[in-house]
């Protein structure tokens, strides 16, 4: 299944609180150190340069497997607008919607709204093991720059710094 059969079904919107439950979920089963309720909350309401965005499933979604899930929460990411940068601090695709092409659809996003504010650079960090994630910012023309030694716990590992700078 492709993206563009999925965007008829898929909403991207801004998160709110009542998402929390269903992304503390999806966050379980994303990172060895997921975030917490209260982080996210933080985001939603505080954080004024925060932009937490969400991708619900309208409806019943019929796994491969053959279960349902009830408007399943497909994916989401949290982004910060700090002057001329943009900052990447949280981006999950829940596994039920994994290589279906979201993750690439919320960088999208974050370029466009990037190129609206005159965003010169994006930046993030990825655990060094997690290739995936950085072929996947890679395609996206992220590049490495800098190393943070033993930036995170269980296990302890490098995050590597990737830079955005042609938006
Ligand atoms: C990494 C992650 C965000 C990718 O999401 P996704 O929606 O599956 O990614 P996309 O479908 O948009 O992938 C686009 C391209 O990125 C690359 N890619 C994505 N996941 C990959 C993987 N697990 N292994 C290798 N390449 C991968 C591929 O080139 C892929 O294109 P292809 O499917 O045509 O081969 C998702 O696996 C995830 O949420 N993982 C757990 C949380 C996480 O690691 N978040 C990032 C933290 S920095």
């Amino acid at each position: 299944m492709n993206l563009s059969l999925l965007s008829e079904k898929i909403i991207l919107r801004r998160m709110t609180l009542d998402d929390l439950d269903d992304i503390l979920q999806v966050e379980k089963q994303c990172f060895t150190m997921p975030w917490t309720r209260g982080m996210f909350v933080n985001e939603i309401s505080d954080v004024k340069y925060s932009h937490p965005i969400l991708a619900r499933w309208e409806g019943e979604y019929l796994s491969e497997e053959g279960a349902v899930f009830a408007n399943p929460v497909c994916g989401y990411a949290v982004f910060w607008k700090i002057i001329d940068e943009i900052h990447i601090g949280n981006l999950a695709i829940a596994p039920l919607f994994r290589r279906k092409g979201l993750a690439s659809f919320f960088l999208e996003h974050i370029f466009k709204m990037a190129r609206e504010w005159k965003v010169v650079h994006i930046t993030l960090e990825v655990r060094a093991s997690n290739q995936g994630a950085i072929n996947l910012y890679k395609s996206f023309g992220f590049r490495e720059i800098a190393i943070r030694k033993q930036y995170y716990l269980n296990p302890d590992e490098d995050a590597i710094v990737m830079l955005k700078d042609d938006i």
